[in-house]
C-alpha cells in the first residue's frame, strides 16, 4: 500500500503539486521548524545520499539543502559546475543515469528548465529544483510559509511583486500564488511583462482559487492595499549582460519607503527571496555606483532594515521548507491523504 502521495516524486516546478500538496508542505515545514527548535530529532532520511548539483552559485539554497539533509540525517555531496564533468564532457542524460544508480535524491541549480526535467526523466530517484532561469519552487515555499507564520493564513491576501516581471521568481510568484489563492501584483515596465502563458497559467488556477492576477506597469495601482512587497534582484544570474538596461528600467520601481507608502497599508510587510542590493557593501553595488551614480537598487536600505522586513525570516524558512520537501517525497512517511 502506498502511504504516501509524496512519495518518489519531484519537483521541478510548482504545478508538479496541487493546492492541497502546498498547503500541506508549508505546514509540514512548519511542523519540522518546531522540531528544530525544540531539539527533537527527526532523521527521516537515515541512510539515504543526497546530490547538490549547482551550474549558478547559491548561499541559502545550498546550505540549506545541506543542514536539511543533516538534520534528516542523510549525506549531502556538494557538485559544483567546476567539479564534474555535466556540460562540458558529460550529456545530463548521461548524468543522470549515473547519479541516479548512486544517489536517492537529487537538488539541481542551474540554466535550462529542460536540464532539470532531463535529470528526473533518466535518474528515477526524486529531483528538486534549486532554481532554474524559469521557476524557483523551493523559494516559494518558505516564502509562503513566512507569509502565513506572519498573517496567520494565505487566501484573500495580496501580493505586489515589483522589479524584474519576467523572472523566475516572478513567474514563481504568479503560479504558486495563483494555486494558493492569493492575489498577485506583477508591477513592472511592460518590456517586462513576463510571458503570456506563464501569465495564462495563472489565470487559469486563479479562476479556481479566486486568486487576482494584474500585471501592470503603473506603482500606485498596482500596490496599492498589498499585504506583501516582494522584490527580487533587477540583474539575474546569467543576464548579467542587461545591467545598463535593466538600472534605466527599473529604477522608479525601487522599493522605497514612498512606494511603501502607496501601499496604503500599515501592516504590509517587505520579502525578498534574497541577495539584495540595498547598500554599498558588494563588489556588485560599487560598480553599480560607479557606473550610474545611484547606491540602492532594487529596494532601499531603509525598508531592507525596518521592522516589516521580514526577508531574513524568510531566508531560515529556505532551509524547513527543503526538509519538507525532501522528506515528504524521500522519507517514507505515512502521508495517508492530502
Ligand atoms: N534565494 C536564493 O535562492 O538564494 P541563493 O541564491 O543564495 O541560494
Ligand atoms: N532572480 C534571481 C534569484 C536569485 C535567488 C536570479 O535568478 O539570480
Amino acid at each position: 500500500m502506498e502511504y504516501s502521495v509524496f512519495q518518489g516524486r519531484s519537483f521541478l516546478a510548482e504545478k508538479d503539486f496541487t493546492k492541497a500538496e502546498l498547503v500541506y508542505l508549508i505546514d509540514f515545514a512548519a511542523h519540522l521548524k518546531a522540531l528544530k527548535k525544540q531539539g527533537i530529532p527527526h532523521p527521516y532520511l537515515a541512510g539515504k545520499n543526497i546530490a547538490l548539483l549547482f551550474e549558478k552559485t547559491s548561499t541559502r539554497t545550498r546550505s540549506a539543502f545541506t543542514v536539511a539533509a543533516n538534520d534528516l540525517g542523510a549525506h549531502p555531496e556538494f557538485l559544483g559546475a567546476g567539479d564534474i564533468q555535466l556540460g562540458k564532457k558529460e550529456s545530463v542524460k548521461d548524468t543522470a543515469k549515473v547519479l541516479g544508480s548512486m544517489f536517492d535524491g537529487i537538488e539541481y541549480r542551474g540554466f535550462s528548465q529542460s536540464a532539470v526535467e532531463t535529470l528526473a526523466q533518466y535518474s528515477t530517484v526524486p529531483v528538486w529544483n534549486g532554481l532554474t532561469d524559469q521557476w524557483h519552487p523551493t523559494q516559494m515555499l518558505a516564502d509562503f510559509l513566512t507569509i502565513k507564520e506572519h498573517f496567520g493564513a494565505l487566501e484573500g491576501l495580496t501580493l505586489a511583486y515589483v522589479g524584474d516581471g519576467r523572472n523566475n521568481v516572478a513567474n514563481s510568484l504568479l503560479v504558486t500564488g495563483a494555486i494558493l489563492g492569493v492575489n498577485v501584483h506583477v508591477v513592472t515596465p511592460e518590456s517586462l511583462f513576463p510571458e503570456e502563458w506563464v501569465i495564462n497559467l495563472a489565470k487559469d488556477y486563479g479562476k479556481d482559487s479566486g486568486s487576482e492576477i494584474l500585471i501592470t506597469s503603473d506603482i500606485p495601482q498596482g500596490v496599492k492595499g498589498a499585504d506583501i512587497l516582494y522584490t527580487d534582484v533587477w540583474v539575474s544570474m546569467g543576464e548579467e549582460a542587461e545591467t545598463k538596461a535593466r538600472v534605466e528600467l527599473l529604477l522608479p520601481y525601487q522599493v522605497n519607503q514612498q512606494m511603501v507608502q502607496a501601499t496604503e497599508n500599515d501592516n504590509v510587510i517587505f520579502l525578498h527571496c534574497l541577495p539584495a542590493f540595498h547598500d554599498q557593501e558588494t563588489l556588485f553595488a560599487k560598480k553599480i555606483a560607479e557606473e550610474f551614480g545611484i547606491t540602492e537598487m532594487e529596494v532601499s536600505d531603509e525598508v531592507f532594515q525596518a521592522e516589516y522586513a521580514k526577508q531574513f525570516q524568510q531566508a531560515e524558512n529556505r532551509m524547513h521548507s527543503i526538509k519538507a520537501v525532501m522528506a515528504a517525497t524521500l522519507g517514507n512517511l505515512f502521508i495517508p491523504r492530502v
